[in-house]
């Protein structure tokens, strides 16, 4: 079935479930450039509601509070890639067993464990993110933002994702890990070869090879680093996971090499998204970029309030583990539960005027980072990362603004732009 032909199922009457016109569940392109009417008119419709629009169905949870309530609940599991060889569009037997290795190793990624063993893994990972060890990279993270900044010189008009919201994050990750910033081109179309495949609702059988060619370059890449850093030991986050696997705390190399791919792709992706949706949001709203101007103690609040307003990771998925209720709501083993952060993020109920950017709010924080026990690890990094370039940038380029039209990247999931064409105002 396409995404067009999707339809939505009568949800069970008798179990409470409120439907939803379907022309708000389809996400089409319609839906993609703009998610926030249809958000606003499910939750309005209801706090649960049933698709076939999405991995071969799901419930969709649309409101603050319950979103929330999906992302801290034990009864929920995070492993979730079961069904992902199936659902592909065009797809066989024959392709299921084809891309059963690209399941298999991406199984093993920690935002797809459950305890015990994502308690294990999030402890490891966890001294790599330490705020300690995080803060200290502060002066490279700079350095990075610096140098691009001075590439950028004078230059009228630039399209500020190739330039800029590219490039950053995927320095930063490289040297996180300690990859070598010269393959950092591979990497970056190796983790867009697996975005594209894990949040296309239906993927074509083109994007699942094209995400299991990359995962397996990834492994590969991986599996050569792994072996140099175990005759000479770095200070990077990749040494520190040998050091753990030592002590036996990684059952096998495919679980370390699971967790390597599975932060470069968390790390930069996601990144990128807030530095260009955000700047995407202030030069649009040209008076909260001048009061940044004339107040930067004002962009730490600025950059939670951009991630509110038009978040990275608009949705993440749960399994219901056994039959239960959500949102009062019966829902049965297997079935697959998202949960729309975007749609939490503009919930009225939880923020006066959702739909206004106000780089001053000061009201309960938004849902971007989860919630949990798979809130993200790297939140702290993608913060500072963040107030650093959006300082940086209204330091030196203040006269920035749009140059066109953004185009976006058509992802559903991972909400982001393609290009952004912005230019200044010559000295
Ligand atoms: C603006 C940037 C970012 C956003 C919006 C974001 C968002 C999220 C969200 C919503 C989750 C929870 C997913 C779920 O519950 O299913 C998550 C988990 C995760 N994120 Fe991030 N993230 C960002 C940056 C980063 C960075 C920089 C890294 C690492 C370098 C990272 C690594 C991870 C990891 C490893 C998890 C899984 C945690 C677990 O399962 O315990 N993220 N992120």
């Amino acid at each position: 079935m396409s995404l067009a032909e999707a339809t939505l199922r009568a949800p069970d009457a008798s179990a409470g479930a409120v439907s939803a016109p379907s022309a708000h569940l389809r996400f089409d392109a319609d839906f993609v450039r703009d998610p926030y009417p249809h958000y606003a008119a499910l939750r309005e419709a209801g706090p649960i509601h049933w698709t076939d629009a999405l991995f071969n169905g799901a419930w969709v949870v649309t409101r603050h509070a319950d979103v929330d309530a999906v992302l801290r609940d034990p009864g929920l599991s995070a492993q979730r890639t079961a069904g992902w060889v199936k659902r592909v569009d065009g797809g066989d037997r024959r392709s299921q067993a084809e891309l059963r290795a690209f399941q298999h190793l991406f199984s093993r990624a920690m935002i797809f464990l459950d305890a015990p063993d994502h308690t294990r893994v999030r402890t490891v990972l966890g001294a790599g993110f330490h705020p300690a060890r995080i803060r200290a990279q502060a002066p490279r993270v700079a350095e990075i933002v610096a140098a691009r900044i001075a590439a950028l010189g004078q230059r009228p008009r630039f399209d500020f994702m190739a330039e800029f919201a590219r490039p950053v994050p995927s320095l930063v990750t490289c040297m996180l890990l300690g990859v070598d910033a010269a393959d950092r081109q591979d990497f970056i179309a190796w983790s867009d070869d697996l975005a594209a495949f894990m949040s296309a609702p239906w993927p074509t059988l083109d994007q699942a090879r094209a995400a299991q060619r990359s995962l397996l370059a990834l492994k590969r890449y991986f599996d050569a680093l792994l072996s140099a850093r175990r005759k000479a030991p770095g200070e990077d986050l990749v040494s520190l996971l040998l050091a753990a696997e030592a002590e036996g705390l990684f059952r096998s190399d495919a679980e370390l090499v699971a967790q390597c791919a599975m932060l470069l792709l968390a790390g930069h992706e996601t990144t990128r998204n807030l530095l260009g949706n955000g700047l995407h949001a202030l030069l649009d709203h040209p008076e909260q970029w001048k009061a940044l101007i004339d107040d930067p103690a004002l962009v730490p609040g600025a950059v939670r309030e951009l991630l509110r307003y038009d978040s990275p990771v608009q949705y993440t998925g749960r399994r219901v583990i056994a039959d239960s209720l959500v949102c009062g709501q019966r829902v049965r083993r297997g079935e697959l539960v998202i949960a729309l952060i975007g749609s939490a993020n503009r919930d009225p109920d939880r923020y006066t005027d959702p739909d206004r950017l106000d780089i001053r709010r000061r009201e309960p924080t938004h849902l971007s980072f989860g919630r949990g026990a798979h809130v993200c690890i790297g939140a702290g990094l993608a913060l500072m990362q963040a107030e650093i370039a959006f300082a940086s940038l209204l330091e030196h380029l203040p006269t920035l603004m749009l140059a066109g039209r953004a185009q976006q990247n058509g992802n559903a999931a991972l909400r982001g732009l393609a290009a952004l064409p912005v230019m200044q105002a010559q000295a």
